[in-house]
C-alpha cells in the first residue's frame, strides 16, 4: 500500500503528499464545513443514497451549495477507490467546507467556493466478540447534533476522557437521558427484552448504521423501538451497543465499570452482528446498496 496514497481535493487526483488547503480556509478557522464516512465492501458503496441524502441535510443545514450530484458523488467515490486499487473492504472520508475567506471574519459570504476533499482508506476488521467498556459523560455538544459537522472539538474531548480511563467509548447523557455515544449512535436491550434506540433528533446524529440495525430488527421480527433512553433504564438494560460506519455493532460489557448483563456480548447482539454479517455479503454480491 502507498504511503503517498491518491487523494481528491477540489477536482484533481493527487499523492495526499501534494494536497493542499489554504491557511484561510474556513475549515481550519472555524471548523466550518462537514463530513461523510462511507464504507465500501469490496469497493461497493454501503447505503450510498442514505449517506448522500444525510450529507445534502449537513449541507442545507450550514448553508453550503455544491455543483455535485448524487450520481457525480458516487462517480468520484468510485474513481477514487479505483485509483487507490481498494478492492477489499475501505471507507471513504468525505469532507466540504465553506472555503477560502480572504479577511478572517465570522460571517460570511454566499459565494465562496466550497474546498472538497476525499480519500479513501482500507477498513480494519471489525467484530470485537469480546465486548469494550464505556463511561457515561455529560453530553457538552451543541444543539445541532443532526448535522454531522467537521466542529468535533467536544466529541473528541468526550472520547479522549473515555480512553484515559481505559475505555473505548464516552455514552452521553443530556438532560438525565442517553443521546449516543462520542462517535456512534446507542442501542440497549430493556429488561423486557426489547431493543430500543433514541429517536432521531437535533440531539443525535442520524446513523446510516442504526437506520439499518432497525430495518434488520424489523425483517427478523425482533422487538424492537425508538424510544428516549433514561440514565436508569440504561444501567439496567441487558445489553448495550453502540454503532457506526467503521465499527458497525459493538457491544459494550461495562459501563462505569458496572457489568452490563452477564458481562459478555448478549444473545440480542449475537443475531444482530450475524445479521449485520449476512447483509454485507449480500452488498458484495451487488444484492443491495
Ligand atoms: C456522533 C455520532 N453519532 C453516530 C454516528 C454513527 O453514524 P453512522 O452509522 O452513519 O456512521 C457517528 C459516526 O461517526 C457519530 O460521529
Amino acid at each position: 500500500m502507498s504511503d503517498d496514497p491518491i487523494v481528491f481535493l477540489n477536482g484533481d487526483y493527487l499523492p495526499i503528499s501534494q494536497a493542499q488547503v489554504s491557511v484561510l480556509d474556513r475549515g481550519f478557522m472555524f471548523g466550518d464545513g462537514v463530513y461523510e464516512v462511507i464504507p465500501a465492501y469490496t469497493g461497493k458503496l454501503f447505503r450510498i443514497e442514505e449517506h448522500l441524502k444525510r450529507l445534502d441535510n449537513s449541507l442545507s443545514g450550514i448553508r453550503i451549495t455544491t455543483a455535485y450530484s448524487h450520481q457525480q458523488w458516487i462517480e468520484l467515490f468510485t474513481t477514487l477507490l479505483a485509483k487507490r486499487g481498494l478492492t477489499g473492504d475501505s471507507a471513504v472520508y468525505l469532507q466540504i467546507t465553506r472555503g477560502v475567506q480572504a479577511k478572517r471574519d465570522h460571517s460570511f459570504p454566499d459565494d465562496l467556493t466550497p474546498t472538497i476533499f476525499a480519500m479513501a482508506s482500507p477498513l480494519a476488521p471489525t467484530t470485537v466478540s469480546d465486548g469494550v467498556d464505556a463511561i457515561t459523560l455529560d453530553d457538552i455538544r451543541w444543539a445541532y447534533c443532526h448535522i454531522k459537522a467537521i466542529t468535533l472539538l467536544p466529541n473528541a474531548l468526550l472520547r479522549q476522557q473515555a480512553v484515559d480511563r481505559g475505555c473505548n467509548e464516552a455514552i452521553l447523557i443530556k438532560d438525565g437521558y442517553a443521546t449516543e455515544g462520542a462517535a456512534s449512535n446507542l442501542f440497549i436491550v430493556d429488561k423486557e427484552g426489547t431493543l430500543l434506540t433514541p429517536p432521531k433528533d437535533h440531539t443525535v446524529l442520524p446513523g446510516v448504521t442504526r437506520d439499518l440495525i432497525l430495518e434488520l430488527a424489523a425483517i427478523h421480527q425482533l422487538p424492537y423501538r425508538e424510544a428516549q433512553i433514561s440514565e436508569q433504564t440504561l444501567f439496567e438494560a441487558k445489553e448495550v451497543w453502540v454503532t457506526s460506519s467503521t465499527k458497525e455493532i459493538v457491544p459494550i460489557v461495562t459501563l462505569n465499570q458496572h457489568t452490563v448483563g452477564s458481562g459478555v456480548p448478549g444473545p440480542i447482539w449475537q443475531k444482530m452482528i450475524a445479521f449485520f454479517a449476512d447483509y454485507k455479503e449480500q452488498i458484495r454480491r451487488g444484492e443491495v446498496q
